[in-house]
């Protein structure tokens, strides 16, 4: 039987010669080997926990706890140590080995577009508008003096909300998504007092048949001013300097069209050149008297233009997209390229 001192004596030793070997493990299995040789079943440490059971009850009481806290102080430092040591197993880290290559996300190029045209219109003072996909017949179409039955509203074939007795409900209910974001003209007018200037993007739909330059489902920016004294001066302005940012270093030039839509008059549709081709690209006008009498305006008192244009086409032309189809196919080897 050991007398407790040389118990004592004992562990001091044991305890120094386990961190001398803990600082000298390089690795994970070195690190296990310490352990198994201090604290595993027939460890050093191990040997004297088991002798306790032959000493006096006093000695135990005595050496125990102190036994006790240095198989713990060892299990810590064995597990602090595996932390910050290799963990492969009998490796070392090749310092030398390239790097693993991790693929980014990055942004859809219609969300591209949009970003850009918030950000030309900011810098021009202009504030970014949301406005709804779902609409009523009221904001989408009469406010914007499209009258019940016109034939203007067939331009834009309709996708109406399923609704319960649809053909009983005013324009005000009778719901539908929206195929212009022309719809957010009068939401604004009505909430605001001029003078402003708006720019509102937004995802568009129309009951259309699909093809390489038509989707149900596509995206619009639209911009209005209104104030006093605004002129088609104005408007002209606005636009040419947006579409020279838009599509800068490329110089291009504009083309006007006299056009009807029933909420702008007078009307153009207005085309760009771009590297010798010409492109239909938006529509533009005057704000029609009526929208401003709907939103509750005197036309007397104020002006406004409004222009609106086709997102997908915008990207199309400035990337040479031939298919509108490829922006809402998820195929990654196209939106890889942006
Ligand atoms: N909302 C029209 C469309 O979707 C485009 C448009 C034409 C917008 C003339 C305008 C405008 O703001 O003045 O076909």
């Amino acid at each position: 039987m050991r007398s407790a001192s040389n118990g004592m004596e004992d562990l001091s030793l044991i305890k120094k010669s386990f961190f001398d070997e803990v600082s000298k493990a390089g690795n994970a299995m070195e690190l296990e080997k310490v352990r198994v040789a201090y604290i595993g079943r027939n460890g050093r440490l191990t040997a004297i926990l088991r002798g306790l059971g032959e000493m006096s009850l006093e000695e135990r009481r005595r050496v125990g706890p102190v036994v006790q806290a240095l198989r713990k102080e060892m299990e810590d430092a064995l597990s602090l140590a595996a932390d910050s040591s290799p963990l492969v197993v009998g490796h070392s880290v090749d310092l030398t080995a390239p790097g693993k290559k991790f693929n980014r996300g990055h942004l859809h190029p219609l969300t591209l577009a949009e970003k850009k045209i918030r950000e030309i219109y900011q810098s021009m003072n202009f504030s970014v508008v949301d406005g709804q996909e779902i609409e009523s017949d009221y904001f989408n179409f009469e406010t914007l003096n499209f009258p019940p039955n016109h034939p203007a509203r067939e331009m834009q074939d309709t996708f109406w909300i399923k609704q319960k007795n649809a053909e009983k409900l005013d324009s005000k209910h009778r719901l539908l998504l929206r195929t212009q974001v022309t719809a957010t003209q009068t939401h604004y007018l009505m909430s605001h007092t001029p003078p402003f200037q708006i720019v509102y993007p937004g995802r568009t739909f129309r009951n259309e048949s699909v093809d390489a330059g038509h989707e149900f489902n596509f995206y619009q920016a639209e911009v209005m001013v209104v104030g006093k004294n605004i002129t088609l001066a104005n408007l002209k302005f606005t636009l040419e300097e947006f579409f020279s940012r838009f599509f800068s270093p490329k110089k291009i030039e504009f083309r006007y069209r006299p056009s009807y839509f029933p909420f702008v008059e007078p009307g153009f549709e207005v085309d760009i050149k771009l590297n010798g081709k010409w492109f239909e690209v938006l529509g533009a006008g005057m704000v029609h008297p009526r929208v401003f009498e709907y939103a509750g305006y005197n036309p007397y008192d104020w002006q406004g233009f409004a222009f609106g244009m086709g997102l997908d086409r915008l990207t199309m032309i400035k990337y040479n997209i031939p298919d509108v189809r490829l922006f809402y196919s998820g195929d990654l080897r196209f939106i890889k390229q942006f």
